[in-house]
């Protein structure tokens, strides 16, 4: 398969196929897939496929074929749908003197119910093998009933990720805990039935959870003694030495045998592309060779501790292999304490040789059907595939075997290694590119401890005492808003200055007199400003996260986003800035200069939203400041605490005084006086469309004897929906739709409110959506196993009920979740279906955890209903049909749509976000327009022909 576009539609198509009931659907996606007019594909091939009527005989014949010919490359590598069905092939391989390893394929875990389903079919599996495992004679043993003398007949591999199906690494011992409730029935079944049980290795974010479930069970007095565990070291990690050095630490002092499976890593593509997506280092070697090299070092390792830990190589690398049975010779490794593991269906010229080399050999089984077994059977066709495979070096390129069989070091040396980013080109200058600040990572147990203790001295400084802040005074004005938490409504988190119209005059009046002088400093010292700001926000971070989780209820994840997202506004629009400043020349006339050039509006104000208490804060104050404006702030009284912040941030960045300042007040008091002041030129806003309506309004209304027109930047909401199509993965959708609907207690303008469904999809997705549902945890945010918490306070608690009892009478109430019985201004998250378009509970904005599901028939009708509302602002797909894929991007109208994504978490930069119809007016936030509406534009045009001489440079 050398041509990889063709490779690429091939396995996309594969992946599909078993979700494909009909066989019009499945000729649909073949043209689709191969014969989309950019493709150069064989031409015999498209023509004979375009040919094919969906509805036709031939289409059935055709889809039969495919099924046939899928279901087959299936059975190469999968053993069997179910365990009784692998145990000819087990019987088999052990009569060919190999042992096995058997694996349950499966969806992935995004259920309790699907967790508890898992659980059972390893208890189930255990009873089979156990049942037949004493018509199975021992392999190679003189004495005993365990193979090679050692170890057990039966061995089974278990992906932890689905033993609990919230894991997450914010919670970590829970997660831990949680995974272990479910593997300690299965270690106990094991145990009785002497079984070996190995814990598979998944991608990184669970590799250190992984680690921790392993050793802390096997810590526990039942199964300490047990010496038939197994764990699983992916040499593609650059962690991976230390991992394995701590394990064989604990290895020796634990004094109870374990098996250590040496693989490469599975995940690599994967990996990658994460962690360039967060923005992370690469967490694997990026250089094949490195991972090779590291593997023999890790192999070395664990061979010289053989006396602890037995090893398994499981690989198809002949090179690895040897280099395992050379050393294994050198430190004298008895042949019984070192297994090669090999997968089945892969590699068998390799199998068979180290058969008939007489070593210990065992073939990882695994079982399943087809749709679970698809991500599998994709993996295991791409690493056949994969351009640095060893397997398809070997056996389809033909690289010389002496280059093969070469050390992985001398041929790193020889390379020159590829740096992990590209380093891209700046169109900012000195300043470098843009990169978007990385979140936490989670599965560190430094960054985890920091914002446990964050959010313990957080609540120390309860309450805090907050003035308005004017011209850098403090301003105390003898009324105040108390600002509390919304999970537990008693505490509270600040009390804060409220200003009035006085305030509100005396604010303006500094922002003028200090604009002229703010006008004139040079862009790229005002950028400056906003880069120093950046770097004491990320001084702040901790702190200003554990705010959030206090004063908003946001989760550790949601809050730790909120601050990089603020971080990425000052680097982003400084840099904005810096490419703006330069006037553009226009013409290039001999004799004349024209140049357009911008500069600032006057005196900003900036409403602010709670639900992004810092991150829109900061998005709209920093680009008014960093293209000269004066800015007069106001957040929103549910979130002032950390709307002071800014302040503070401000401050430490030394920002002149009188350039920005702070004014928390209730909206009904000062919002229309800030917005129909005359010396206001410009207003950005962010909340509800009510209110955004209103400033529009009053903002048109140029009163007598004002010098300007104000200019708005006003986004509002949105009733976002979601498509999932006949063909979508409902693996990735309904952990998005999860994300999108739930997260932040769906206070989020681009949540998810309408999932709109294919009925080809729909039931399989209902059942599973509502069990997944069913499984999210929920409680106060400080505690990170609660993926949601209460909403914002008393207001939006009813406002949210009385949609509940709206969407009852409406619809049909799927699941409704009990609230968790402790104060805090919880609502239940609701999800109905039988809902129709028209609903009002498909066409309000309701700002809570409520989910509106939609059946629709098709795809057409599916994209009428989606564009059926007021709003436009996000929304998203999940589709595996690259027609239906164009054919959203066209007609999805919406200002952000994300396909096969969530819809919500946009970043600075990357995603531009913003919509229009009734969710706003305005140029995208954190993108290339966005400053332009903070500023006006000039243009200056000179003559300079003087006694008909043109100097040379304006000729230029
Ligand atoms: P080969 O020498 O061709 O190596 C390919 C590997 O190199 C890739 O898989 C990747 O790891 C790495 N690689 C590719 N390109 C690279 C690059 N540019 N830079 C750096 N590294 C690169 N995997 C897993 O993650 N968890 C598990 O639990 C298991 N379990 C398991 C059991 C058994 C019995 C076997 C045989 C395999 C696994 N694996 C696994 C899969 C295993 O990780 C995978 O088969 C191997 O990575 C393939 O490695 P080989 O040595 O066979 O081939």
């Amino acid at each position: 398969m050398k041509d990889e576009a063709f490779k690429v539609e091939m396995f996309r198509f594969v992946d599909v196929f078993p979700y494909l009931t009909r066989p019009e659907s499945v000729a649909r996606h073949l043209v689709e897939y191969f014969c989309r007019p950019e493709q150069d594909f064989p031409a015999a091939l498209q023509w004979g496929l375009r040919r094919v009527s969906p509805k036709s005989k031939a289409a059935q014949t055709v889809a039969k074929g495919i099924a046939s010919n899928i279901q087959n490359m299936g059975k190469q590598f999968i053993a069997g749908a179910a365990p009784e069905e692998a145990l000819p092939v087990w019987k088999s391989l052990r009569s060919q003197g190999m042992a096995f390893t058997a694996d349950l394929l499966g969806e992935a875990v995004v259920s309790e119910k699907e967790a508890e389903g898992y659980l059972e079919r390893y208890l189930a599996l255990l009873e089979t093998l156990d049942d037949v495992q004493k018509t199975w004679e021992p392999l190679d043993a003189e004495t005993g009933d365990l193979d090679w003398g050692c170890v057990p007949k039966i061995n089974v591999s278990i992906k932890p990720s689905a033993m609990y199906s919230q894991m997450n690494a914010r919670a970590f011992d829970y997660s831990v805990g949680r995974a272990k409730e479910r593997l300690r029935p299965i270690f106990r079944k094991a145990v009785a039935a002497r079984a070996h049980v190995c814990l598979d290795m998944e991608n990184n974010d669970l590799k250190n959870l992984t680690l921790a479930i392993y050793r802390s069970l096997l810590e526990e007095k039942e199964f300490k003694d047990y010496p038939h565990t197994g764990i699983v070291i992916q040499a593609y990690l650059r962690d991976s030495e230390q991992d394995l050095k701590d394990l064989i630490r604990w290895a020796r002092k634990k004094k109870c045998k374990f098996t250590v499976r040496l693989v490469k890593g599975a995940y690599w593509d994967a990996e990658v592309v994460w962690a360039q997506l967060k923005n992370w280092p690469a967490p694997v070697f990026i250089n094949k060779h490195e991972t090779d090299a590291n593997f023999e070092k890790l192999a070395s390792y664990l061979l010289k501790n053989h006396q602890w830990v037995r090893c398994a190589c499981a690989s198809h690398n002949i090179r690895s292999i040897a280099y395992v049975m050379e050393t294994a010779k050198e430190h004298k490794v008895p042949q019984e304490q070192l297994e090669y593991q090999i997968l089945y269906g892969m590699a068998e010229p390799v199998r068979n040789a180290l058969r008939k080399a007489g070593l210990c050999l065992r073939l990882y089984t695994p079982i399943g059907e087809m749709i679970p077994g698809m991500a599998y059977l994709v993996r295991r066709l791409l690493e056949n595939t994969s351009n640095e495979s060893f397997l398809r070096q070997s056996f389809a390129e033909d690289v010389p075997l002496e280059r093969l069989l070469r050390n992985p070091l001398e041929l790193l040396n020889e390379e020159i290694s590829s740096p992990d980013v590209g380093d891209a080109v700046s169109e900012y200058g000195d300043t470098g590119a843009f990169q978007n600040e990385p979140l936490w990572d989670w599965t560190l147990s430094e960054n985890r401890e920091r914002f446990t203790k964050a959010l313990r001295e957080a609540r120390k400084k309860f309450p805090h005492e907050v003035p308005l802040f004017i011209g850098g005074e403090r301003v105390r004005t003898g009324k105040e808003i108390r600002s509390a938490n919304p999970n537990d409504p008693e505490q509270a988190v600040g009390i804060v200055a409220s200003g009035g119209k006085k305030e509100v005059e005396k604010a303006i009046a500094i922002a003028k007199e200090s604009f002229p002088g703010w006008r004139d400093t040079d862009p790229a010292d005002r950028a400056e400003y906003l880069f120093e700001a950046a770097a004491q926000a990320r001084k702040m971070r901790f702190d200003l996260a554990a705010l959030q989780v206090y004063e908003v209820g946001k989760n550790w994840r949601e809050a730790d986003a909120g601050v990089c997202e603020a971080i990425d506004f000052l680097e982003y629009y400084g840099r904005e800035m810096i490419r703006l400043a330069k006037p553009r020349r226009m013409d290039n006339i001999p004799g004349e200069t024209s140049h357009l050039f911008y500069e600032p509006r006057g005196v900003a104000v900036v409403i602010a939203p709670w639900n992004f208490p810092l991150a829109i804060s900061m998005g709209m104050t920093s680009a008014a400041l960093v293209t000269g404006n004066t800015v007069v702030y106001k957040p929103s009284s549910q979130s002032s605490v950390i709307g002071s912040m800014m302040y503070h941030i401000f401050q430490q960045a030394k920002l002149p005084r009188g350039v920005f300042n702070f004014l928390s007040g209730p909206s009904s008091e000062i919002g229309d006086l800030l917005v129909v002041h005359p010396d206001v030129a410009l207003i950005a806003f962010t909340g509800s469309k009510e209110v955004g309506l209103r400033i529009i309004e009053l903002a048109g209304n140029t009163p007598q004897g004002a010098t300007q027109v104000k200019n708005v930047v006003v986004e509002m909401g949105g009733k976002n929906a979601i498509i999932v199509d006949s063909d979508a993965d409902l693996d990735e959708a309904i952990l998005h739709v999860l994300q999108s609907a739930f997260g932040y207690q769906g206070q989020k303008c681009s949540a998810c409110s309408r999932l709109i469904v294919v009925e080809e999809n729909y039931n399989r997705l209902i059942r599973r959506l509502k069990d997944a549902v069913k499984s999210i945890e929920l409680g106060p945010t400080e505690d990170p196993e609660n993926f949601m918490g209460a909403v914002i306070d008393a207001e939006a608690k009813e406002k949210i009920l009385q949609y509940i009892r709206i969407g009852k009478k409406e619809g049909t109430c799927l699941v409704e979740r009990d609230v968790p019985n402790v104060q805090g201004h919880f609502v239940p998250l609701t999800i109905f279906t039988d809902i129709q378009p028209e609903h009002r509970i498909a066409q309000e904005e309701i700002f809570g955890p409520v989910l509106a599901v939609i059946k629709v028939k098709d795809f057409a009708e599916a994209l009428e209903v989606a564009n059926n509302t007021q709003y436009a602002l996000t929304g998203g797909l999940f589709s595996r049909s690259p027609e239906n894929i164009n054919r959203a991007r066209r007609e999805f109208r919406v200002g952000n749509l994300y396909i096969n994504r969530g819809c919500t978490g946009a970043l600075t930069g990357r995603h531009p976000f913003g919509g229009f119809k009734l969710s706003g007016v305005g140029f995208k936030a954190g993108g290339p327009d966005y400053l332009l509406q903070f500023m006006v534009p000039r243009t200056v045009v000179e003559n300079t022909l003087r006694r008909g001489f043109a100097p040379m440079e304006d000729q230029a």
